[in-house]
């Protein structure tokens, strides 16, 4: 598997301002320190609770906000600078669909404008063949031809969807940020939306960075899984790591929340809720530090980590270190 991106020791820190002087006064820790990668064609889940900090690693992604610390490693090279960016085609390369699609689509602008938006910034076609693109891009969403002059109210929330997908895809991207795309869509319409998103991945090799705060719907669509909580990673692994053998009382939580569609199995996992519920009632404080942060992740195997004390490491047999133990290790220090 080949290496797209990679995200080494990402913080976001927001300063809050207070009083008359407007002085700085704390921060808002909104990313405190994650990694990851994201390999060609793969598709990487980002799930945590709201306020937990997904939008703001997708936003410095694509360059909307400003990494505190960190580096955004595309293809091998640091594309923390916007002249890296502009010299590898980066931003031509690396898209984003919003988490709110009303928002996000400019309410003055047809869906032919809305889309032509990309490829006038990015693609050097002339009018004849930027009309066909867009004819093309509807297809593929599958819109009719004849909504190419409505505007963003005059569609339904799915389809607005599909507006803000054909935007994406509009400039062949290598990885699309999919910020919770199918969240404000009622289920039958979210299933469609996903094989879709499913259907072009496979077809042009897209990478997802697919953010949700629901595990089910990550659970469909994704290779690998990292578990957010407090702006810090709190698990990472394959799907099976993280729904066969979750090892963080937030994780366990998580999924003891995803609904239950076979009836006759409501009662077992109602208690099966509880019982996490009282487990993290109880233990809550063994698995955040004493500001109440996630613990830096351990790695238990090559794909699973887990945010745990140097103890817990040792209970559960490991003996790995943090990321920055290794370092300090691999320094001879
Ligand atoms: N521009 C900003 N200035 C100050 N704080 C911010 C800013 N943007 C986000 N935050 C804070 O950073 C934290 C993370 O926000 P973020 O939008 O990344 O969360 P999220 O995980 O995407 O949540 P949701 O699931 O609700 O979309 C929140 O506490 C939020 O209040
Ligand atoms: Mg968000």
């Amino acid at each position: 598997m080949t290496e797209l991106l990679r995200i080494t020791d990402l913080k976001v820190h927001y300063p809050i301002r207070t009083g008359f002087w407007n002085r700085i006064s704390d921060y808002v820790y909104a990313v405190d320190g994650v990694n990851f990668s994201i390999n060609e064609g793969e598709t990487y889940g980002l799930v945590g609770e709201s306020g937990s900090g997904k939008t703001t690693i997708g936003s410095v992604i694509v360059g909307l906000e400003k990494a505190t610390t960190g580096q955004v490693v595309y293809k091998g090279q640091d594309v923390t600078k916007a002249s890296t960016r502009r010299k590898m085609n980066y931003n031509r390369d690396v898209q984003m669909i919003f988490q709110d699609s009303m928002s996000s689509l400019n309410p003055r602008k047809t869906v032919y404008q809305i889309i032509a938006e990309p490829l006038r910034n990015f693609e050097h076609l002339d009018n004849n063949a930027r009309d066909k693109r867009i004819k093309q891009l509807l297809d593929i969403v599958g819109l009719p031809q004849r909504t190419l002059y409505q505007y963003p109210f005059q569609f339904s929330g799915g389809q607005r969807q599909r507006i803000g997908i054909a935007r994406a895809v509009a400039t062949n991207p290598k990885l699309i940020v999919a910020d919770e795309p199918v969240s404000a869509l009622d289920l039958s319409v979210q299933a469609q939306v996903l094989n879709f998103m499913k259907d072009i991945q496979k077809e042009f090799n897209i990478s997802y960075l697919f953010i949700s705060h629901d595990l089910g719907v990550v659970r469909h669509m994704t290779n690998n899984i990292a578990i957010m909580h407090l702006g810090r990673f709190v698990e990472i692994g394959t799907r099976d790591d993280v729904f066969e053998d979750a090892q963080h009382i937030y994780t366990k939580r998580l999924l003891a929340a995803i609904p239950e569609m076979d009836v006759e199995n409501r009662d077992k996992n109602k208690a099966h809720r509880l019982a996490i519920e009282q487990q993290y009632q109880e233990h809550h404080a063994d698995y955040y530090d004493a500001n109440g942060r996630p613990y830096p992740m351990r790695k238990l195997t090559d794909t699973h980590s887990v945010a745990m004390t140097k103890e817990q490491a040792q209970a559960a047999g490991v003996a790995s270190g943090t990321a920055e133990e290794e370092a300090l290790a691999k320094g001879g220090k």
